[in-house]
């Protein structure tokens, strides 16, 4: 035993290969049970892929770095469960790309700040966070409201995330524009193919306090505004197999 562990020990490419080999087996028995489930993320009642506006919002969210101060993973935690609401679930970022579940909270987690705050509370406290939120050291985020959204190729950002996954149907991409303007218009029809397409709940209103313009700050409210919302948790139980599809 001892003689030809020496072997190892005096050849550097022996003992790769074995480490190799000890390495694989390990991985293996990690990895192959996912071949085996049906599905790794049970789909849940509710959960639909982001509206354009929301989508666009949430880039803005990614390119702002807001994920630097703010997770959105509520875990399964006694104290999380009180402060921020249902733990989340693994369908609910099942159309995130990348997700955002985030590692650092300097402010609160947001999974759920969905219709926490109006829009107007929102504003506020992105122009200004000190406004509303005396101690806070949030950044502020005024040029939001002035900086119009480029939206010129939201079909194709939508196309993209369905190669990767999110179901986005050939209505959907094809009317991204149309469903963008929409969703930020108050003077659009309720009964609007926007809500055709994402559901009745989806959120249709003027986000910023100006209707005339759809602004980044639209956007990006409209994202806060979805987060956490889709699941019905008054009618949701974990363990109950209609809620899973
Ligand atoms: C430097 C860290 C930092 C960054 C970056 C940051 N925030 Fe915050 N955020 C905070 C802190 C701290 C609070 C808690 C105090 C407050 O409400 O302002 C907070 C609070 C919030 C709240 C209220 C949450 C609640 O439940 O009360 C929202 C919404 C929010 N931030 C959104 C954003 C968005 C959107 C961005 C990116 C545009 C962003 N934050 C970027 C630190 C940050």
């Amino acid at each position: 035993m001892w003689k030809s562990h020496e072997k190892f020990e005096r050849h550097s490419l022996i003992l790769l290969i074995g480490i190799i080999i000890v390495v694989s087996i390990g991985g293996l028995i990690e990895i192959s049970p996912l071949f085996y489930l049906e599905s790794t993320i049970e789909k849940v009642d509710g959960v639909r892929p982001y509206t354009p506006l929301e989508q666009a919002g949430r880039d803005i969210y990614v390119r702002e770095g807001c994920y630097l101060c703010h997770s959105q993973m509520i875990r399964p935690l006694r104290d999380e469960v009180e402060r921020y609401g249902h733990y989340s679930l693994a369908a609910e970022s099942m159309y995130d790309h990348p997700f955002q579940w985030g590692s650092k909270r300097t402010g609160p987690d947001l999974a759920r700040v969905g219709g926490k705050y109006s829009d107007n509370w929102h504003v506020d406290h992105l122009t200004n966070p000190r406004s509303v939120v005396p101690e806070s050291n949030m950044p502020p985020y005024k040029f939001l409201a002035e900086t119009d959204l480029d939206y010129r190729n939201i079909e194709q950002r939508l196309r993209t995330l369905r190669t990767v996954g999110v179901p986005y149907t050939d209505a959907q991409l094809t009317h991204a524009r149309e469903d963008l303007e929409t969703q930020a218009d108050p003077f659009a029809s309720q009964r609007s193919g926007l809500k055709q397409r994402y559901g009745a709940k989806a959120n249709q209103r003027d986000f910023d306090g100006h209707p005339e313009q759809v602004t980044e700050m639209d956007a990006l409210i409209a994202y806060l505004q979805v987060l956490g919302t889709m699941v019905d948790f008054r009618t949701y139980h974990a363990d109950s197999p209609e809620n899973l599809r």
